[in-house]
């Protein structure tokens, strides 16, 4: 017999989306998630191997990782936290800067834990939809700023669309908030290497984070960063467990840290694959949105489910993006090293044909018409 309880969480709670990733089943090559599709730098698996028995049974120490982090990207160890990933960022900064009746701003279509994060705390959520290029749509970002923004999150690269956000648009819309935080989201920083990390000390109300999931292939251990002014980093800092990544992780950042050869050879993989896969998409005449990260937004139309389930056969997972708004038809495919990307494309290829796709069936006017959104 199931237990009924009277009681109810916080109004946000119940009013707020949930996010169900389609995590089940992906033992296969995973174009999905926008993961790094091979590995880690081989020292963190010689330093996985050292992990003992004692060493599980204590406490996480964040702070000598910190300073690490810190020094490696020339930040004082006060202007930097290690997270959860950057989902633990967004949900920390949630929690500290926002009240119920504040407003937060961000772009769709978007990476969907800004609205789970923001709308836990608040249910005034700003989205500003990029027209049908999904460039970035900046007077009309700005234009959304009240003077009861508080928190206003940008990416760049953005997820899924590929698109980015010059660092003047980013300073601009800082300046124009002085009042709130601009989070601005670096998940893909390494393969576009446009940064506002450098303007950290200048901008009093700028945070920046950083995942190691991606280019670091860390996604399982769980850690990200978040790098702001002292003061705002203050607040952030107190509104997070001190044990927020585990032990594991953060003796496995500060060796992933220090093998930058092996992080210049992903991201070189990544960028020459980037471009395969984009001549690729143009000789089989799959429109696209031109990408800046390690993934590549392709314009399917109606048979975007049908694409998607040939490639599953094949042994390759897609991620359907149709259901984003401005996103009607479209489908994201992950790019990683050489392999996977000639894997990928040769799926693509054989996948096409057999749904009988022709570039003809999609039109980019009709987008977001069936925009059913899944939260996935
Ligand atoms: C834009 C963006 N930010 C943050 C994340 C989450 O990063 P992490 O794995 O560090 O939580 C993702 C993951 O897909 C993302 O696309």
């Amino acid at each position: 017999m199931s237990v009924v309880t009277e009681v109810k969480p916080r109004k946000a709670v119940l009013g707020m989306p949930e996010y169900h990733p389609p995590l089940a089943g992906r033992d296969a090559l995973r174009l999905d998630f926008n993961e790094n599709t091979f590995a880690p730098s081989p020292k963190v698996i010689e330093r996985l191997r050292e992990v003992t028995a004692e060493g599980l049974t204590k406490y996480p120490e964040r702070e000598p990782a910190e300073r690490i982090a810190a020094a490696h990207f020339g930040l004082k160890p006060d202007e930097v936290l290690l997270t959860n990933g950057v989902d633990e960022a967004i949900h920390l900064v949630c929690c500290a800067f926002l009240e119920e009746g504040d407003e937060a701003v961000i772009c769709t279509p978007g990476f969907f834990m800004y609205d789970v994060s923001v709308m836990m705390m608040t249910p005034n959520l700003r989205k500003v939809q990029a027209d049908e290029t999904l460039q970035f749509p900046f007077e009309k970002f700005v234009a959304a700023i009240t003077e009861r923004t508080k928190l206003i999150i940008v990416s760049s690269p953005n997820n899924p669309t590929g698109a980015v956000v010059s660092r003047e648009h980013l300073l601009a819309i800082a300046r124009a908030a002085p009042q709130a935080v601009l989070m601005v989201d670096e998940a893909y920083y390494h393969f576009h290497g446009e940064t506002t990390m450098g303007d950290l000390s200048a901008v009093p109300n700028l945070l920046v984070a950083r995942t190691f999931s991606k280019a670091y292939g860390l996604a399982n251990l769980r850690i990200g960063m978040l790098a702001g002014n002292a003061a705002l980093m203050k607040y952030v800092r107190k509104v997070s467990s001190p044990y927020n990544v585990n032990g594991v992780a953060l003796d496995c950042l500060t060796v992933a840290l220090a093998d930058e050869d092996y992080l210049a050879w992903y991201v070189e993989q990544v960028r020459v694959g980037r471009e395969r896969m984009m001549r690729g998409l143009d000789e089989l005449g799959v429109p696209y949105f031109p990408s800046h990260a390690n993934f590549v937004l392709m314009k399917i139309g109606p048979k975007h489910k049908e694409l998607v389930a040939a490639m599953r056969a094949h042994g390759v997972l897609l991620r359907d993006r149709s259901a984003d708004p401005g996103c009607n038809g479209s489908v994201r495919i992950t790019i990683g090293i050489e392999e996977h990307v000639r894997i990928g494309l040769a799926a693509l290829r054989s996948s096409l044909e057999e749904i009988g796709w022709k570039p003809v069936e999609v039109n980019v006017a009709q987008q977001s018409s069936d925009g059913e959104r899944e939260f996935e």
